[in-house]
């Protein structure tokens, strides 16, 4: 499947020692968006605990960088201790960068990521009226079944395979390097 995504934009893994852009991220979202992503109005210090938690938890944390500034975030967090068999995904992107595909390209990382940990159930929690995660997630209808009645989504995922470990092997090197050059970039511009 072809990958759309706004001019300037490169979409990665998070690094340890990012974590503020996460939350600066989730604490510019506008009122509505903050709403959807956590299922209800939330204060700015529910915000900060949780990406504090997500931190700790070992989640799997993919961004879209635009232009260097964090705008879009997917997360995976498995859910119980030890080799879990179970992730709750999350998604949120800023108002202004919204149906421009940068929803699509994070939930597929994040579906290739739960696969090749071995989570055999992805749960999302998603409200009923938000029509524009549901449209996104039925997009992924082969890899996805998503039962709306119930609010609360669930994947049933593939079994890794050496294909699919190498797909994110080589979606991370390339995340890499494409930073690497931007931070170049940002360097030779000051
Ligand atoms: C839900 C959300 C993550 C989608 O991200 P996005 O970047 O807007 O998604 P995309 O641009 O990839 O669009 C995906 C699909 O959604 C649908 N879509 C896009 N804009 C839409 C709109 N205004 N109304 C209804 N459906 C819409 C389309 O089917 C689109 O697929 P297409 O581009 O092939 O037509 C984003 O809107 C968001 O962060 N919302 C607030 C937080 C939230 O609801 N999180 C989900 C709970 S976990």
């Amino acid at each position: 499947m072809q990958e759309v995504l706004p001019e300037g934009a490169v979409i990665r893994k998070l690094w340890i020692g990012e974590t503020d852009k996460y939350r600066e991220h989730v604490l510019r979202l506008d009122p509505q968006s903050r709403h959807s992503r956590f299922g209800g109005g939330v204060s700015d210090e529910f915000v900060e605990n949780y990406v504090d938690l997500s931190n700790a938890l070992d989640a799997v944390v993919h961004g879209c960088f635009v232009d260097g500034e964090l705008r879009g975030v997917a997360e995976l967090r498995p859910l119980g201790l030890g080799f879990a068999r179970q992730a709750e995904a999350a998604l949120s992107v800023e108002k202004a960068w919204q149906s421009h595909g940068v929803g699509s390209a994070l939930l597929r990382r994040t579906l290739l990521a739960a696969r090749n940990r071995g989570f055999r159930l992805l749960h999302m929690a998603c409200l009923a009226e938000n029509h524009r995660m549901q449209q996104l997630a039925r997009k992924f209808d082969a890899e996805l079944s998503f039962d709306f009645g119930n609010v609360i989504g669930e994947v049933e995922s593939s079994r890794p395979t050496p294909l699919s470990l190498m797909r994110e092997f080589m979606a991370d090197g390339h995340g890499f390097a494409t930073a690497m050059l931007d931070l170049h970039t940002r360097m030779l511009r000051a």
